[in-house]
C-alpha cells in the first residue's frame, strides 16, 4: 500500500520547505518532496534561493566586497596591503560551502519537524479518494497519497529567443554565479536585480561591465529618486548602463558573444563580449508536474492559477512562491507558504502584501516597503516626504560610506507611513523598521519619537521622519 499523507509539499525552496515545516508543527503528517541535485547527486534542498539564487549571490557579493574593500578603501584607514589578488576559485568554493551548509540545514530542519523528504521529481497522478495521488521519481519510483497538496516549484530564468543558455558563455543566473575566471568584458541584458547584483560582483572583480536594458528608465519599479542616485552611483562605479535598447541578434561564438542592438536613439550597434548574463525575469515551473493529469489550471504565462489565499481551482490544491502571481521573493514564498499551511488547519493565515520589502545588494544598497512618491502622485494620494541623507549621519561617516538617503512619504492628513525607500548602507537590515511601522499602521511622528541608539544609521530613518514634519535635527 502507497505511503499516505495529510500534506503532501512538491518543491522544498523558501515556499515549500516552510509549509511543509509550518504543516508539521500544526500537527499534520506531511511529505515535502524536491528534485535538486548537489554535484555528488544527493538533495540539495533550498530550491533556486539556497542553491542558485539569494545565497550563492550574496555570499559573491561578499567576497567582491571584501575585495573592492581592500583594493580602494582600505588605505583610507591607513591599511597598505601590497597587491591584492583575487583567487576566483577559492571565492567559488567558499559559495558553495555556504549554500552546502544552507542545503544540510534545511534536511536538519525537515527530520527535526518529522516532515517525510523525497528525493526526486513529484508529478501529479490523479485524484482520489478525496485526495491526490503524487508519484515521485526519484532512485525509485512510487506513488505516495495526499489530503492536501502544496505546490511550491518555483521559477527558471527567462531566456532570449534565439540566445540560449549554454552557461559557457551566454549565461542565466546559474552560470553567473559558476563563472571559472574574471571575464575581460561581461555583457548583461536586463537591468533589474540580477543584472545590477551579477553586474557589481564582477565589476568589482575587475570585469568592464555593459548592461543592456530595454526600458527607457531606471529601475522603474523603485521611488524615482533612489532609481537617479542608484544610476548616478553605479555609473561612477563603472557599470556602464545603456537604457532603451532593443535586442536584435545574439552570435555566441567560440571567441564570446557578440550582440546587435538598436540603442535608445535607434543606431544598430554591436556589443562583443567575453561573458553575457542574460536577466531578463523569470517565469514560472510547472516541468514535470504533470497538472493535466488532475485539470490544475494554469494561466496564459504559465503560473498556477491562485485566488488571493492560494487556493488553485482544485479542492485541497494550494500554489505558493514563484509558481504564482506576485512578486519573486524568497520571503514572498515563505510568507505564503506558512499562511496555506494555518489555512488548512482551519486558521485565518494572512500574507500583507502591502507590506513585502524589496531589497538591491548592490553597494549601496537599495530597500523599500509600500508606496513609492510616483505610485501615490498617480493614484492622487495627498501625501507628506521626508528625506535624510546619510552624510549627516555620524556612523555613516565613520564606516566611510556616506551614499544615499532615507526617505519616508506619509499621509497628508493622517500621517501614517505609506512608504520607505533607502539607498545607502545596510539598507537590507534598515528597511526591518520600516516594515514593522508599516505593519503596525505607525505614523512618521511614532518612528520620529522612538529613541533610536547613536550613532546608528537607523538613526537616518528618525531623522527622515522628523523630516516629514520639516524638522529634522541633523541637517
Ligand atoms: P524555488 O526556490 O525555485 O524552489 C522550487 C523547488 O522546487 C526547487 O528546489 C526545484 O528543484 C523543485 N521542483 C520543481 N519542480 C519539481 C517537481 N516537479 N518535483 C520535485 N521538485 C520540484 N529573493 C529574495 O527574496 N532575496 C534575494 O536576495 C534573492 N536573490 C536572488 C538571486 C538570484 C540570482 C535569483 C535567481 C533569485 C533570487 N531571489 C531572491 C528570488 C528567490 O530565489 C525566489 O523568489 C525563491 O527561491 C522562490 O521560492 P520558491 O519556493 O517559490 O521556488
Ligand atoms: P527583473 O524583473 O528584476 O529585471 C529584468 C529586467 O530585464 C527588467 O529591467 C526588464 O525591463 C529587462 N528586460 C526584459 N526583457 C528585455 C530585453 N529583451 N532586452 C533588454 N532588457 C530586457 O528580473 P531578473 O533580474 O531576471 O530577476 C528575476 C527575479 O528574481 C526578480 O523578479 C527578482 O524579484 C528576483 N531576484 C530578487 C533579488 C533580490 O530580492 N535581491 C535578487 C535577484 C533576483
Amino acid at each position: 500500500m502507497s505511503q499516505a499523507f495529510d500534506v503532501v509539499v512538491i518543491g522544498a525552496g523558501p515556499g515549500g520547505y516552510i509549509a511543509a515545516i509550518r504543516a508539521a508543527q500544526l500537527g499534520f503528517k506531511v511529505a515535502c518532496i524536491d528534485e535538486w541535485k548537489n554535484t555528488a547527486g544527493g538533495p540539495a534542498p533550498g530550491g533556486t534561493c539556497t542553491n542558485v539564487g539569494c545565497i550563492p549571490s550574496k555570499a559573491l557579493l561578499q567576497s567582491s566586497e571584501h575585495f573592492e574593500h581592500a583594493t580602494h578603501h582600505f588605505a583610507d584607514h591607513g591599511i597598505s596591503t601590497g597587491k591584492v589578488t583575487m583567487d576566483v576559485a577559492k571565492m567559488m568554493a567558499r559559495k558553495d560551502g555556504v549554500v552546502k551548509q544552507n542545503n544540510d540545514g534545511i534536511l536538519y530542519l525537515l527530520k527535526k519537524n518529522k516532515v517525510t523528504f523525497f528525493h526526486g521529481r513529484g508529478s501529479f497522478v490523479a485524484a482520489a479518494d478525496g485526495g491526490y495521488q503524487i508519484k515521485v521519481a526519484g532512485a525509485a519510483e512510487e506513488v505516495i497519497a495526499a489530503k492536501q497538496v502544496i505546490v511550491a516549484t518555483g521559477s527558471n530564468a527567462r531566456a532570449l529567443p534565439g540566445a540560449e543558455f549554454d552557461e559557457v558563455n551566454v549565461l542565466s543566473n546559474d552560470g553567473a554565479l559558476r563563472v571559472g575566471a574574471v571575464p575581460k568584458k561581461l555583457g548583461v541584458i536586463g537591468s533589474g536585480v540580477i543584472g545590477l547584483e551579477m553586474g557589481s560582483v564582477w565589476r568589482r572583480l575587475g570585469a568592464e561591465v555593459v548592461v543592456l536594458e530595454a526600458m527607457p528608465a531606471f529601475l522603474p519599479a523603485a521611488d524615482e529618486g533612489v532609481a537617479k542616485e542608484a544610476l548616478k552611483v553605479f555609473t561612477k562605479q563603472g557599470l556602464k548602463i545603456e537604457l532603451g535598447v532593443k535586442i536584435a541578434e545574439i552570435k555566441n561564438g567560440k571567441k564570446g558573444v557578440s550582440v546587435a542592438y538598436t540603442n535608445a536613439k535607434g543606431e544598430a550597434q554591436e556589443l562583443a563580449v567575453d561573458k553575457l548574463i542574460v536577466s531578463i525575469g523569470r517565469v514560472a515551473n510547472t516541468i514535470g508536474l504533470n497538472p493535466e493529469a488532475v485539470g490544475l489550471q494554469l494561466d496564459e504565462r504559465g503560473a498556477i492559477m491562485v485566488d488571493a489565499d492560494c487556493r488553485t481551482n482544485l479542492p485541497g490544491v494550494w500554489a505558493v512562491g514563484d509558481v504564482v502571481r506576485g512578486p519573486m521573493l524568497a520571503h514572498k514564498a515563505e510568507e505564503e507558504g506558512v499562511a496555506v499551511a494555518e489555512r488548512i488547519a482551519g486558521q485565518h493565515g494572512h500574507v500583507n502584501f502591502n507590506t513585502i520589502p524589496y531589497v538591491i545588494y548592490t553597494s549601496p544598497e537599495i530597500a523599500w516597503v509600500g508606496k513609492t512618491e510616483q505610485q501615490l502622485k498617480a493614484e492622487g494620494v495627498a501625501y507628506k516626504a521626508g528625506q535624510f541623507p546619510f552624510l549627516a549621519n555620524g556612523r555613516a561617516r565613520a564606516l566611510g560610506d556616506t551614499t544615499g538617503f532615507v526617505k519616508i512619504v506619509a499621509d497628508a492628513a493622517s500621517d501614517e507611513i505609506l512608504g520607505v525607500h533607502i539607498i545607502g548602507p545596510q539598507a537590507s537590515e534598515l528597511i526591518a523598521e520600516a516594515v514593522m511601522a508599516m505593519e503596525f499602521r505607525a505614523s512618521a511622528e511614532d518612528i520620529a519619537r522612538i529613541c533610536h541608539a547613536h550613532p546608528s544609521l537607523s538613526e537616518s530613518t528618525k531623522e527622515a521622519a522628523l523630516a516629514v514634519d520639516k524638522r529634522t535635527l541633523n541637517f
